[in-house]
């Protein structure tokens, strides 16, 4: 997985400035993320393990038992632990760009779930994921919980569900979560809630920064912002310099005026017909969803 200090410090020099969310997932970043799924604001989350919880014979029974499960941004694998409880895998397989907070997590999922053969894969979803060659190759169902889809510009989406198309495999599955578009209110206090955990994981992905290219942000410098935009039905975070400040980093440099911002997230939120129309253009035809009452979330089982 190669990062570069050239990626990031390119999108450094860019105007308007951008770091890519990839980077919010230091150690730091993915304890935060957590904090972030467990805010009263953060409806995602809870939602989507509702509707698990409650279609979970459907679900089960669409995904069938003894499949390979592999878990793309596995995270602390807490979303694996419950399908793996529901459909009982021979195999699970978790990939993540956060290698250790990953391999602490699957060997909990072991634990947990014994029997199981359990991996941690490290690896970039962007960059494409390569398996071991001793994962097996048919029986796949490809978990993307948390509408982390939703965190890629929709060409870059597309070409993800392909990718996961061509991991799944001929007889292979996906099982994905997405966040359906709602009132603005409910969207914009998701991600910028009021205990400020949002805005501390926002700012830390500073800090991971310094740390990967040497650069001197100083992070009492920058406020969190987040709004809807709805043209592109997407959140938007940004850091927004508070002052003019300048930030340095071996090779370079960059001078930032107050209110000017960097762009660090986007997470678009697709109406249902949309995104089943996009699992069509990735190859996966045949789709079945379930989503709350309140018709926030959904979860969607497509199949070449
Ligand atoms: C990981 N991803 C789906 C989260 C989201 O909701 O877009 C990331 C996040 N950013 C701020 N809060 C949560």
């Amino acid at each position: 997985m190669p990062i570069t200090n050239d990626d990031i410090a390119r999108g450094l020099r860019q105007h308007p400035a951008q770091i890519s969310p990839k980077y919010f997932y230091d150690q730091r970043g993915s304890e935060l993320f957590e904090d972030i799924t467990r805010l009263p604001e953060y409806y995602p989350t809870r939602t989507e393990n509702a509707i698990m919880q409650r279609h979970a014979a459907d679900i089960a029974q669409a995904v069938g038992p003894g499949r390979t499960v592999i878990e793309l941004g596995a995270g602390n694998c807490s979303k694996a632990e419950a399908l793996c409880r529901m459909v009982r895998p021979a195999c699970f397989v978790g990939v993540d760009i956060s290698a250790d907070f990953l391999a602490e997590a699957v060997e909990r999922l072991r634990r947990t779930c014994a029997p199981l053969d359990a991996r941690a894969v490290a690896g970039d979803l962007t960059q494409g994921v390569v398996l071991p060659s001793d994962i097996p190759r048919t029986g796949r169902l490809v978990f993307y919980p948390g509408s982390s889809i939703g965190n890629f510009d929709p060409p870059h989406a597309l070409a993800l569900l392909a990718h996961m198309r061509e991991l799944a495999g001929a007889d292979g599955a996906l099982l994905i979560g997405i966040d359906l578009p709602k009132d603005v209110g409910v969207l914009e206090a998701a991600y910028d809630d009021a205990a400020g955990v949002t805005a501390a994981f926002n700012l830390n992905v500073l800090a991971h920064v310094n740390r990967l290219i040497g650069s001197d942000f100083d992070l009492g410098q920058w406020r969190h912002r987040a709004f809807f935009n709805a043209a592109e039905a997407r959140i938007e975070m940004h850091l927004e310099a508070a002052e003019p400040c300048e930030v340095h980093w071996p090779g370079g440099s960059r001078r930032f005026a107050a209110g000017e911002r960097i762009h660090t997230e986007n997470s678009y939120k697709y109406a249902l017909p949309t995104f089943t129309d996009m699992l069509a253009r990735a190859g996966f035809a045949r789709t079945q969803a379930w989503t709350d009452e309140r018709g926030w979330f959904a979860v969607l089982h497509a199949r070449p």
